[in-house]
């Protein structure tokens, strides 16, 4: 399936993580990619690895995406496809022993950052009469998590999304969200085996497992491409049903699947 035709898609938070996955399964669908990440080492090992470009970028630096969003254009094109996977995380802490340092570089990064990257790519985009945005939020954004900092940062994401939608609708651009549930990436995994989660976070889904990394890029590299043209303005929740069965713990939890009565048809026995 060659979804991307040739299309510049630039990935801000490619470097690692959902970002580095949905970079791989775009370029491996034809389309060009630019990784934008704060970290030069993890941009350039991605960047080679799909044949694609690196860029190093702060996303919470206004001037700093401004100019790396030009110099992009400048060096490949118009830049059909915006990916912003970066965020940075906080640890489960009461707001009283929350640093407002981690809550003011929080929305930093992950709202204004956020803004910033949809401003300078979605303005040339509408400039251009075309392109597609998809923004990284989380289940978060929906949830009630101890998380203030993270997951209010994450619900006024998904409200930037639906007003940008609305901005840039009529100049061709569309723009979308996508809500993953816990994911293992690197990162989570380690979380995990460090015992930093009180509980296993496959436990508190209706499907009984976390949600892979390529799920999420298969959903994302959908709504950046054509397949999605009449889509924008939606969140998409890729959580394995996390916020369908966290309420059912009060009823004892989710069951677990029947035993099998059934033969699948034409089976012997
Ligand atoms: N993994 C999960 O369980 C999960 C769940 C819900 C939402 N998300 C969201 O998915 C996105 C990707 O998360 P992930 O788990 O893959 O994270 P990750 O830490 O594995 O990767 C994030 C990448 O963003 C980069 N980055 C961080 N701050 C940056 C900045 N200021 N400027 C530029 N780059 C920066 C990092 O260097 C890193 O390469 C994030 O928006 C996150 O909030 C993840």
């Amino acid at each position: 399936m060659m979804t991307g035709q040739g299309t510049l898609a630039v990935v801000i938070g490619g470097g690692n993580g959902i970002g580095e996955e949905t970079a791989r399964l775009m370029a491996e669908r034809g389309w060009r990619v630019v990784i934008a990440d704060r970290d030069p080492a993890a941009a350039d090992r991605v960047a080679a690895d799909v044949g694609g470009a690196a860029v190093t970028l702060d996303i919470a630096d206004a001037a700093a995406v401004d100019a790396a969003c030009a110099a992009i254009e400048a060096a490949h094109g118009p830049v059909g496809a915006l990916v912003v996977a970066a965020a940075v995380f906080q640890d489960v802490l009461p707001p009283a022993e929350l640093p407002l340092a981690v809550w003011e570089r929080t929305v930093q990064v992950n709202l204004s950052g956020t803004y910033y990257a949809n401003r300078a790519f979605g303005t040339r985009m509408a400039h251009h009469g075309r392109g597609s945005i998809v923004n990284i939020a989380s289940i978060a954004a929906i949830g009630s998590v101890p998380v203030h900092a993270y997951a209010s940062s994450k619900a006024a994401v998904v409200s930037l999304t639906l007003n940008l939608a609305g901005e840039w609708g009529r100049a061709g651009v569309r723009v979308n969200a996508v809500s993953p549930g816990s994911t293992l990436v690197p990162r989570v995994a380690e979380r995990i085996k460090s015992g930093r989660y009180a509980a296993d976070p496959a436990e508190f889904t209706a499907l009984g497992r976390i949600v892979q990394p390529r799920e999420v890029a298969e959903s994302i590299e959908f709504l950046a491409s054509d397949r999605a043209s009449a889509i924008t303005g939606i969140n998409l929740v890729v959580d394995a049903g996390w916020h369908v069965a966290g309420t059912w713990a009060q009823y004892g939890g989710v069951r677990p699947a029947p035993v099998r009565t059934v033969t699948p048809a034409g089976a012997a026995g």
